[in-house]
């Protein structure tokens, strides 16, 4: 190689010589890769921390099972030690303050995110080290918008194992489930999903691909153990490394994850944001990384509706569509309880106008059946659901129904107001004192009509045909007695927290 002198070079070299030689006389034994071992909780799962010097300062990661690498906010080094924020893209989990001591040889790093504490000495590493447990980023594709597939032209229904079993489901429930779903009449009801929550992965093989866990031994006969009895599979999934109950997400997986879901004939995919919040943190991130998916999903050529599960963040009803989605949460998580299902359902399930045939706003799953509401309160979540054409996703143990829990969910004609072919979301047209009412225009021309009683007392909520934006009431028919009404009736009175529902009809105003 020939030698070259640059003048302007030499003098740029010689400075930059002195300044690194400036910062590592100044640099604090801070500064480096270490080392935590495994004995660490597996939330957030902190496995290294590095500080180098930058400038003035220093600036600081720290990288973790569940959220990659985390950067140290606002890092001050002094007297050894160092203080930082940790956040984990979450606007609801405070930043707390961080500290990282040293301990003779050792590093004492103490600090809180979300619920995951660390109290922990770390080694010092070398670089060779950090570059092996350097968590892989991997890029978000460029913008695309998918054209619809003509799944979901109906809100889906079906059943999920979340509500009623969290993590603890398996081969053997799930098709004592699908056996369920038949004989008792559920299937033909119009339920079809049979959907497997969190808690059903295993670990990754050397290729990459994602194993069940030992509850489940075989994906593949389980799926068509559940086509056999006419019904569909549905499985779960994170875009982050880590889903929300700490199983293998599928971040750098995607499109394996989606092949293998497709070779083992999965029908349905609920992809939950979980760990990848910290990821992607703007709209255009997290809606980049549900049109990853649905890409993925779109390429294995199996019909898979896609159920995004972000709890409505970056106004997901406006782009739930164009990137492959037939449903999307508008919400965060329903609870077996009065407060929190109305709180979604009359308050939070997103903007009517983005829900229609191939898209709809998801309000979360039923509770209908779990036991933590009266009957009055699950006759309200199931009008509340169909007025609102969510998806009726059953959260309950179908092997063990009570004869009423079964009337609230087969009913037919509450199950055809969710279901009707226009689409409509229904809406509140008046709210007074605790009294709602409801209206969802259906095809064909009537209007079922809502009413609903948020108070904890009885009362009587009065109705017009102008409520149902209709000249006159011709026909009134009560959905949940089966059966008409005088056409002069003008008052209902509701039990507490209760709800009526009432297909209506007469000419348009
Ligand atoms: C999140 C979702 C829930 C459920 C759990 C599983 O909380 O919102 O519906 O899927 O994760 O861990």
């Amino acid at each position: 190689m020939v030698m070259r002198y640059f003048p302007m070079a030499g003098v740029s070299l010689l400075a930059a010589l002195v300044l690194s030689a400036c910062q590592s006389q100044q640099a604090s034994p801070l500064a480096g890769v270490w080392l935590f071992g495994k004995e660490v909780q597996d939330f957030p799962g902190v496995r290294m921390i590095e500080i180098k010097p930058q400038g003035d300062g220093y600036t600081g990661t720290m990288t973790t099972d569940w959220y990659g690498p985390m950067p140290m906010k606002d890092l001050a080094v002094k007297d050894g030690v160092a203080t930082f924020g940790i956040f984990n893209g979450n606007a609801r989990v405070p930043v707390k303050t961080w500290t990282a001591r040293l301990d003779g040889d050792k590093l004492h790093v103490t600090g809180e995110v979300w619920y995951g504490k660390l109290d922990n000495d770390a080694v010092r590493g070398s670089q060779a080290d950090a570059e092996k447990r350097r968590f892989h980023l991997t890029a978000l594709p460029p913008y695309a918008e998918l054209k619809p597939d003509g799944l979901a032209q109906t809100p889906p229904m079906g059943w999920s194992s979340w509500n009623k079993f969290a993590d603890h489901i398996d081969d053997k429930t799930v098709r004592e489930i699908a056996d369920a779903m038949v004989s008792s009449g559920l299937r033909d009801a119009g339920y079809r999903y049979i959907n497997i929550d969190d808690g059903w992965q295993g670990q990754r093989g050397a290729d990459g691909q994602i194993r069940p866990n030992s509850r489940f031994p075989d994906m593949k006969a389980l799926a068509d153990y559940v086509h056999g009895k006419g019904l569909k599979l549905g499985i779960y999934s994170s875009p982050g490394p880590k889903t929300c109950a700490g199983y293998e997400g599928s971040y750098g997986h995607i499109q394996q994850d989606a092949a293998t879901y497709a070779a083992w004939g999965i029908d349905y995919l609920k992809y939950d944001l979980c760990s990848g919040e910290a990821f992607y943190q703007s709209a255009q991130q997290i809606r980049a990384s549900y049109q990853e998916m649905g890409q993925a999903l779109r390429a294995t050529g199996r019909a898979i509706v896609y159920s995004l599960c972000e709890y409505g963040r970056g106004d997901v009803g406006s782009w739930g569509r164009n990137v492959g989605g037939h449903l999307w949460r508008t919400t965060g998580d329903i609870e077996d309880k009065y407060q929190v299902m109305a709180k979604l359902g009359f308050d939070g399930n997103g903007s009517p106008q983005h829900a229609g045939p191939g898209g709809w706003n998801d309000p979360d799953m039923l509770e209908v059946g779990n036991g933590g509401m009266s009957v009055e309160e699950y006759r309200t979540h199931m009008t509340l659901w169909a007025m609102s054409a969510a998806p009726l996703l059953m959260g309950h143990d179908l092997r063990n129904m009570d004869r009423q829990t079964a009337s609230l969910l087969e009913n037919p004609e509450v199950i055809a107001i969710d279901q009707d072919a226009l689409g409509i979301q229904g809406q509140a047209v008046r709210k007074e004192d605790g009294a709602e009412i409801w209206v969802k225009p259906l095809a064909g021309g009537a209007v079922a009509l809502a009413l609903f009683n948020r108070t904890d007392k009885p009362l009587s909520i009065e109705f017009s045909a102008k409520d149902a934006g209709l000249r006159q009431l011709a026909t009134l028919r009560d959905l949940w007695a089966h059966q008409p009404l005088v056409t002069d009736t003008r008052h209902i009175t509701l039990p507490a927290h209760g709800a009526a529902l009432l297909k209506v009809s007469g000419n348009a105003l």
